[in-house]
């Protein structure tokens, strides 16, 4: 690039942030979540800055901002203008996103820029690649996703982390009055059990002394470093800190390294208990990727990085704010044990699949709070969308299940309230029993749609229910927080409750 061409670059650096502070100091005062939408208009454009001046200005509440520009849009589809005439396509409207998930599915890709983006952290791991390496990671890992690994995943993972690990932690904080960090305490429980599911190894990261593992703080900043890469608005910085090894790309960096020592490590025991063993006991994910043909040790490590992140983040994420939800709507609470004292006390796998209320009362929480806010796919050739929106080569297309999750056209005027009973149905021929009444996955991409829905979802499913039937049948988690103070969902690859989920375990009674 010559000096000539950066030069419109710097003017922008230089020239936007100073007449944007008008813009920050006004939306800084305005309310982080749910402003009125009637306050809301389309952004206006303007020549070579498009509209990045509001963007800036909401660029602590970009998602928020995006979803309630995506209620007052025309067929739920908004074009947001970058700088330099550069276009990117948010899509709240399932026949659209129906269009980019399934039927032309092979012309939205992750894309060269996606991939460039996320690929220190990612690599060339399943969420971070298209075409063959995409094919062939998901074919060796639909194993992991049978019903017989899945029955053992609940019955033997899962319970046995339940039962020797994080009830006891409960009981104890029952009898002590302990504030736990229940977001906190999830991603340890997620973690030990996708770490035993799919590598074979316990990193015992759910210990009564809550041990901090350098390791955990250092993949939480690795989620949100490249989060933020993929967020910012002019890429460009992050790419120069990047040269320059400076800020937020030197920790990145360094934690970087810490979280690629730990997936390397769990490959070398496992490299030794191949060569020590004529045969294994079990034959995990990670083994099916040593034996095959592409076990460089480069490529595994970015497959134990990406599965770290589908298993620990999301499931905590979606458990979390549950709790918080259940925590405000007492006769959802009370419906919720009522389905768990019906089944065992150590519910097995078909039992854990039979409780129907628990499900859709998941399903209605991920739809207000979704464990992945929204996702980003490169146009690979000039196409329309079914809404005549045109979009180029080379243009993101962002979907977006927080936003859609809001839409009153898609859930009605009451779309706000945490109701389970909207996936649900009374079966008259099963004595009104209730019946689940699920949703298409276009309306619903939570967990994706199309040829890469997401695979671990009846896994993730049957962990959360598990875990709430082992948790609620004893205790109830109390939420500690401010009167009236709402906690705050911060979007990044997967969500978080802002500064964590403080609780306190009361044991309910006999
Ligand atoms: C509530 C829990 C979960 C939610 C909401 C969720 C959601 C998603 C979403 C939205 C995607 C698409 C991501 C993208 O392509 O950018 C995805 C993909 C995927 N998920 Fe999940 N997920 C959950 C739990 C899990 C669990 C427990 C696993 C198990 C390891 C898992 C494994 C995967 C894999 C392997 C993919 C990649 C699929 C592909 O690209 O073909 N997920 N998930």
């Amino acid at each position: 690039m010559s000096v000539l061409q950066l030069l419109p670059l710097f003017s922008l650096l230089i020239l936007l942030p100073l007449v944007s502070i008008l813009f920050i100091t006004k939306a800084s005062a305005r309310k982080k979540h749910s402003p009125p939408s009637s306050i809301v208009s389309l952004p206006r454009s303007y020549p070579i800055i498009g509209s990045f001046l509001p963007e800036l200005a909401n660029r602590n509440r970009r998602l928020q901002w995006l979803s309630d520009i995506l209620q007052i849009s025309p067929s739920a589809t908004y074009v947001h203008h970058h700088y330099f005439a550069k276009r990117q396509v948010f899509i709240a409207n399932p026949t659209a996103v129906q269009h980019i998930l399934k039927t032309h599915f092979h012309n939205y890709g992750k894309g060269d820029d996606f991939h460039r983006t996320l690929k220190d952290f990612l690599g060339q791991g399943i969420f971070n690649v298209d075409g063959e390496s995409w094919k062939f990671q998901r074919q060796l890992a639909s194993h992991e996703f049978n019903t017989k690994s899945l029955r053992k995943f609940v019955e033997t993972v899962v319970e046995t982390e339940l039962s020797d690990r994080l009830i006891p932690i409960l009981s104890s904080a029952a009898a002590t009055g302990t504030v736990l960090d229940f977001q906190d305490i999830l991603q340890r429980f997620a973690f030990d059990n996708i770490c035993k599911i799919a590598f074979g190894f316990d990193p015992a990261y759910l210990l009564p002394s809550l041990p901090q593992t350098k390791f955990a703080q250092a993949f939480e900043e690795c989620v949100k470093i490249s989060s933020e890469r993929l967020d910012a608005l002019i890429p460009v910085i992050w790419k120069i800190k990047k040269v320059l090894n400076i800020g937020s790309e030197k920790r990145l960096r360094i934690v970087l390294s810490e979280v690629q020592e730990f997936a390397k490590n769990i490959i070398r025991e496992k490299k030794q208990e191949h060569k020590e063993k004529a045969s294994l006991d079990s034959v995990d994910l990670l083994s099916r990727f040593l034996s095959s043909n592409h076990s460089d040790e480069t490529f595994v490590m970015d497959m134990v990085i990406s599965f770290i992140l589908a298993g620990r983040d999301t499931t905590s994420s979606a458990l979390t704010w549950y709790l918080w939800l259940l925590s405000k709507n007492p006769h959802v609470e009370s419906e919720v044990l009522k389905e768990i004292e019906e089944k065992s006390e150590a519910p097995v796998y078909d039992e854990v699949k039979d409780m129907v209320y628990t499900h859709a009362s998941l399903c209605e929480s991920m739809r207000l709070y979704p464990p992945v806010p929204s996702d980003t796919k490169e146009v690979l050739n000039d196409d329309v969308l079914p809404d005549g929106t045109m979009v180029k080569k080379g243009m993101r297309v962002t979907y977006m299940p927080y936003a859609m999750g809001r839409l009153e056209t898609l859930w009605g005027c009451d779309w706000a309230e945490f109701k389970p009973e909207r996936w649900l149905e009374k079966d008259e021929a099963e004595n009104s029993e209730w019946k689940f009444m699920g949703r298409d996955a276009y309306t619903y991409p939570v967990f994706q749609a199309g040829p890469r829905i997401c695979l671990g979802k009846e896994m993730a499913f049957l962990q959360m229910k598990r875990v709430l039937a082992g948790i609620l049948r004893q205790f109830k988690v109390v939420p500690v927080l401010k009167q009236g103070a709402d906690p705050e969902f911060v979007p990044q690859l997967t969500s978080k409750m802002k500064g964590g989920f403080p609780v306190k375990i009361v044991k309910r009674d006999a």
